[in-house]
């Protein structure tokens, strides 16, 4: 990137000019990749609120005016005219694929949709009240053991393989847990079926019970995955990069990146917020419940509201609570969270409190009511969260190679004791 300006910065007796970066969307940086060597300086900014980690062609978002664009392309655009495997291929390649370029991207979905028979029995041992994302973690580091192009030139060559495993394979651990977790026979995928009507009907069809796949179910899981699919240098894709910038493999970066995404208070949010809704629900008091939140001394947090990035709406939400309401309303499905979510949006709202604070509704807060109604169990939230980030991961992952970068290392300011030895 060649500054066009810099910044004057008068340290000690020093004066050092920073080059100014411009991105794309006009958004300023400071290049402070020669400040220590310049001035013995270093920056403090933990959780990198200010700090920009790398420089990125896959994700843009506006917080303040409530933007989300993948390779370009607005989300809502994206949700109106794309599939979840299309805006998969988007992220991964960096632009749509031409029809050739989606059949042979399906057929690579299909060929590796499989868990090798080996991995199949790792389930038989988890304990049956295990939480899928822990399984999920496990099994996906497995991979690296039965797939074992794990260097970093080969994987760089079989990333399209690599991928596709990830995307497909992963899927059908997901409905392998949750089958497993019921005590149910496993569904194996079927290459008839479209990427998401296959894991609904891994999830759902049972030897007695066939289960009816209904196109609006496919529909809105589809848009769920495409508008969690990627979101930036978030926690978890933050993990996915630094991770692998020590040349780990993608299993076991991808394995790290869904650690980090089973945090409450990143893609764990969806759980806690039916949790959260439910509770309210039963103890009828959604006052008290805020009370609670706005209260310092509580850690009560008002779960799939706020974020670190939005300032306004999350435009995910504003999608999600439109589609939820559609969806159930089709499917003649009362969900009386839907209506706790509601009041509690409404609330926070005209709160100042929460306007003061700029929180509003994040990507979370409605999508677990859609999950409820597609018959997904709460602990499974969060693994829908990972099975739609896995393209955005890997998109990173990939960016990151490319860019030779170097391992992540950052600095820190020692605040410790001070030695007593003249060492
Ligand atoms: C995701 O980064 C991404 O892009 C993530 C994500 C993605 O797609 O990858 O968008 C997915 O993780 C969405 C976020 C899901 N998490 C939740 O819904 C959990 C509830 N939200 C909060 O914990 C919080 O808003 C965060 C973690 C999302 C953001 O936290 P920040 O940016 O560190 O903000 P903060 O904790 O410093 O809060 C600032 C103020 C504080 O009050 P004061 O100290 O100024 O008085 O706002 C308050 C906080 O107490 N606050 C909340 C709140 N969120 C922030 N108060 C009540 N309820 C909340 N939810």
């Amino acid at each position: 990137m060649k500054p066009a300006e810099f910044a004057t910065l008068k340290i000690d007796d020093k004066e050092i000019e920073l080059p100014v970066i411009t991105g794309t969307e006009g958004e300023k940086g400071l290049d402070i990749g020669m400040l220590r060597k310049q001035t013995g300086y270093v920056t403090i900014d933990p959780g990198f609120m200010n700090t920009a980690a790398c420089y990125s062609k896959i994700t843009f978002v506006d917080g303040e005016r409530g933007i989300l664009r993948y390779r370009g392309i607005p989300v809502e655009e994206l949700v109106d005219k794309h599939l979840f495997i299309e805006v998969a291929y988007l992220l991964v390649h960096g632009s749509l694929p031409n029809e050739e370029e989606k059949v042979e991207f399906s057929k690579l979905l299909n060929r590796n949709s499989l868990v090798h028979e080996d991995m199949r029995h790792f389930f038989d041992h988890f304990p049956r009240g295990a939480h899928p994302m822990h399984i999920l973690s496990t099994m996906i580091n497995a991979l690296a053991a039965f797939y074992p192009n794990v260097d970093l030139l080969s994987m760089k060559e079989d990333i399209e393989l690599s991928t596709a495993r990830l995307i497909s394979m992963v899927r059908t651990m997901a409905a392998m847990a949750y089958k497993k977790s019921i005590g149910e026979p496993v569904v194996y995928p079927r290459q008839d079926l479209s990427y998401c009507a296959n894991f609904l009907n891994m999830m759902f069809d049972s030897p007695v019970v066939p289960y009816k796949i209904a196109p609006e179910a496919v529909r809105i899981l589809n848009i769920l995955l495409i508008l969690h699919a990627d979101h930036e240098q978030n926690c978890s894709t933050t993990t996915v990069r630094t991770i692998g910038s020590a040349q780990v493999n993608l299993y076991a970066t991808i394995s790290a990146g869904m650690s980090a995404l089973s945090g409450p208070l990143h893609g764990g949010a969806n759980q806690e917020v039916v949790e959260m809704l439910g509770y309210i629900e039963r103890t009828g008091n959604v006052e008290k419940f805020m009370q609670k939140v706005k209260d310092k001394n509580n850690p009560a947090r008002l779960m799939g509201f706020g974020h670190r990035v939005y300032k306004t709406f999350d435009p995910r939400a504003v999608i999600i609570k439109k589609e939820c309401h559609d969806f159930l309303r089709k499917m003649k499905i009362k969900d009386p969270l839907l209506d706790v979510a509601m009041q509690l949006e409404k609330i926070a709202l005209s709160d100042d409190y929460f306007i003061s604070r700029h929180l509003y509704p994040n990507v979370d807060f409605y999508s677990g009511i859609v999950y409820r109604a597609l018959g997904i169990p709460e602990n499974m939230f969060t693994v829908m969260f990972a099975l739609a980030r896995l393209p955005g991961w890997i998109a990173h992952w990939k960016e990151m190679i490319g860019m030779n970068t170097k391992i992540v290392r950052p600095r820190q300011i020692y605040v410790g004791k001070r030695c007593k030895t003249k060492l």
